[in-house]
């Protein structure tokens, strides 16, 4: 039927598939009871080139593109979505940043080892108080006098695998009199001095993965680790959010199936007053509108993966496309796990079984990369052409 899902799609999708049912599927309970980074099965995937799709081989990734990544991404996710946040930050917010808005010099020192999985990256904009309005931000940096440096101040919130991460793509304001155009981007070594991490954040859902804040005490960046120029930085963020939009979509629907599937399972095997209770029709009418729901979420997913792909070729933009897939697959996936737990009952309650788990785990991704509300606004101001 998608006939643009070729064989070699196909071999990733079993290889993610395969790798998230014999590795992360037997682990993701325990981690998510105890917060645990899972860092053996990161560097694993790494192996595998999940952390580095869509980046050519001469940096170190798969080669691959965005259809392979949204495929091998949900695979992950219905194993576990804390994995699958893992992925889709070093993929899409970091590795998509640096391959097209670095340098030559900055894809083999920054690019290549965290394409391969050995190290880790992240991506830095949100702060204490600059969220969905993520032009205004607190942090700075300023060129020293003999320009070979900038110096950041500042503290920023909300960082995806920052307490891993040996590197960051960070946006902060080099020229906080123009606003949203006096951001810059830089990257950021995270060992060395200036650098620290604050709290890590006690999350509702995906537990397994560390989100903290990070602080810049005169933290010293050379000005060969500017990304971009200066004052480029918010569009830069915003281009990169696109990708990671289709990320955080592909990870919704990967929660959504997986709660789908054990739905269904359910349904066939459990019995209430003396017959199946997928024969009842008030089961039925839950299992129709999940699966819509589900099928739905993937059809816009495919069309903003294309749209990506079709803008690598000829230029453009796809955010539109991006926030679609977004708004639509995460506010299902919230739809089709409490669906799920409901047909479940009290055993969907219960942590014997993945469901709450799933519904956990889903509600972020209304939250991250752009809450729905964002998303109504990147897709009315797209349609209307109106701010
Ligand atoms: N691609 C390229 N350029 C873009 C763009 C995009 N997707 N979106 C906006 N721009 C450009 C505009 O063209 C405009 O350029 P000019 O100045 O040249 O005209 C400029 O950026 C400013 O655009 P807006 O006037 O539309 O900006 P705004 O202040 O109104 O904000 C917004 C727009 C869509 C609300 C944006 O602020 C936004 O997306 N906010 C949400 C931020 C977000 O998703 N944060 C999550 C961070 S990451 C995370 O969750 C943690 C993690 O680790 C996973």
């Amino acid at each position: 039927m998608f006939d643009f899902i070729t064989e070699e799609h196909k071999m990733i999708q079993a290889a993610a598939r395969d790798f998230a049912r014999n590795s992360i599927a037997p682990i993701a309970t325990e981690h998510d009871e105890t917060g645990e980074f899972p860092l053996a099965t990161v560097r694993e995937m790494g192996r595998l080139g999940f952390m580095g799709i869509e980046v050519p081989e001469e940096y170190g990734g798969a080669g691959m593109d965005t259809i392979a990544y949204v495929l091998a991404m949900v695979e992950i996710c219905k194993a576990d979505a804390s994995h699958g946040t893992i992925m889709s930050v070093n993929n899409s917010l970091y590795a998509h940043g640096l391959l097209k808005f670095g340098t030559e010099e900055q894809k083999q020192n920054y690019l290549v080892p965290v394409a391969t999985g050995q190290k880790i990256g992240a991506y830095s904009l949100t702060e204490p108080m600059s969220g969905s309005d993520a032009g205004t931000m607190k942090s700075r940096a300023t060129l020293n006098e003999a320009g070979t440096h900038y110096v950041i101040n500042g503290r920023k919130s909300w960082v995806t695998s920052a307490p891993y991460a040996d590197t960051v793509i960070l946006f902060t304001m080099t020229q906080p009199d123009k606003g949203h155009k006096g951001v810059t981007a830089f990257i950021i070594d995270t060992d060395q001095p200036g650098f620290s991490r604050g709290k890590k954040e006690p999350k509702l859902g995906i537990r397994a993965s560390a989100t903290s804040e990070i602080i810049f005490d005169n933290y010293e960046c050379p000005v060969a680790n500017r990304l971009g120029a200066e004052g480029e930085g918010f569009k830069i963020a915003m281009t990169v959010l696109d990708a990671g939009r289709i990320g955080i979509a592909s990870q919704a629907l990967g929660i959504a199936e997986a709660a789908l599937e054990a739905s269904i399972a359910y349904a066939r095997e459990r019995e209430a007053f003396g017959q199946k209770i997928g024969e009842f029709q008030m089961i039925q009418q839950k299992l129709a509108d999940m699966k819509c729901r589900v099928d739905a979420s993937r059809l816009l997913i495919y069309q903003a993966a294309l749209a990506k792909m079709a803008t690598t070729r000829g230029g453009g933009r796809y955010s539109m496309e991006a926030s679609m897939a977004k708004l639509f697959a995460s506010e299902s996936a919230m739809y089709v796990t409490t669906q799920a737990i409901q047909i479940h009952g009290g055993m969907g309650y219960s942590k014997e079984m993945p469901l709450e788990r799933y519904f956990r785990d889903a509600k972020i991704t209304e939250i991250y990369e752009g809450t729905s509300e964002i998303q109504r606004m990147v897709i009315a101001r797209s349609l209307t052409g109106l701010r």
